[in-house]
């Protein structure tokens, strides 16, 4: 595989696990150092890519609350001498119950919208002077394929995609004076460990979400980390404001 991020200095938010482990992963196959911001188990998945020859340290964070992620920032920074690359992968998905919309609670509503849309604009404010420092920088949101589609039984998590989109077209369009580009993924159901623990979501999605792809197969997260890569690596120097669909030709976006 190709170094093209060796010097480079990504944080993975989300990256104990599933798509954001994938992707920290890949990263730091591709010469990047990985910092693994999670709530639970990133010492642990930061050790599993030590082992495997990579730099990579691991936080305990929430996207969620600005001490954290302040924090991280700093810790990044003292570890590896500056940041390049943030990628906003931490999100509540794979523990939802597929539900009406009137079914939902205002407390999971601003949980969930908590974490995933004011989480990526508290790790975007902590690393901006830092990435400002390196004369540019990449930052990838991961939305969803549901923002386009307006999947039923999970309002909360749509409306959450979307803002991620509109989020990343605000934040390309103010930061690219910086050279900081913003770009978005997003992706259609994807196998990842979270969605593998949750029996009623596999049960409802997995099927109907193959049989509508063009290329009728399962997700998984190695289906994603070259897109990521891309955006994050030099090929993508004059993409920003973007979302790109990764679900197999779901949707035309
Ligand atoms: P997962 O459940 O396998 O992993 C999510 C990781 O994020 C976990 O390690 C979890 O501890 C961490 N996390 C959750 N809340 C956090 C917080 N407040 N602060 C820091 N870390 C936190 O999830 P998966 O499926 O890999 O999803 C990753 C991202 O991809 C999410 O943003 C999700 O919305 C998005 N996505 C997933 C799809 C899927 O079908 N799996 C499809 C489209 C988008």
């Amino acid at each position: 595989m190709s170094k093209m991020l060796t010097g480079k200095v990504a944080i993975v938010t989300g990256g104990a696990k599933g798509i954001g482990f994938a992707v920290a992963a890949d990263l730091a196959a591709r010469g990047a150092a990985v910092v693994i911001a999670d709530l639970a188990g990133a010492e642990v998945a930061a050790t599993r890519m030590r082992e495997a020859g990579h730099h990579a340290i691991g936080l305990k964070v929430d996207v969620a609350s600005e001490a954290d992620t302040t924090v991280l920032a700093e810790m990044a920074i003292a570890e590896f001498g500056g940041i390049d690359i943030l990628v906003n992968n931490a999100g509540i998905y794979s523990t939802l119950k597929p539900r009406p919309f009137e079914e939902i609670e205002p407390a999971e509503w601003r949980r969930l919208m908590e974490v995933n849309t004011l989480g990526i604009f508290l790790a975007c404010r902590a690393v901006l002077p830092a990435l400002k420092a390196r004369g540019g920088g990449r930052i990838v949101n991961i939305s969803s394929g549901v923002a386009f589609k307006g999947n039923p039984w999970m309002a909360h998590y749509v409306a959450s995609k979307g803002a991620v989109v509109s989020l990343t077209r605000a934040l390309a369009t103010e930061l690219g004076r910086h050279k900081i580009l913003v770009n978005s993924v997003a992706p259609g159901f994807t196998l990842s460990d979270g969605v593998l623990e949750n029996a009623t979501l596999v049960e409802r999605v997995r099927e109907p979400s193959t049989r509508t792809r063009v290329l009728a197969r399962e997700m998984t997260p190695a289906d994603l980390v070259g897109a990521i890569a891309f955006l994050a690596g030099p090929d993508a120097a004059f993409i920003t404001g973007q979302t790109i669909v990764v679900d197999g030709g779901a949707y035309y976006h």
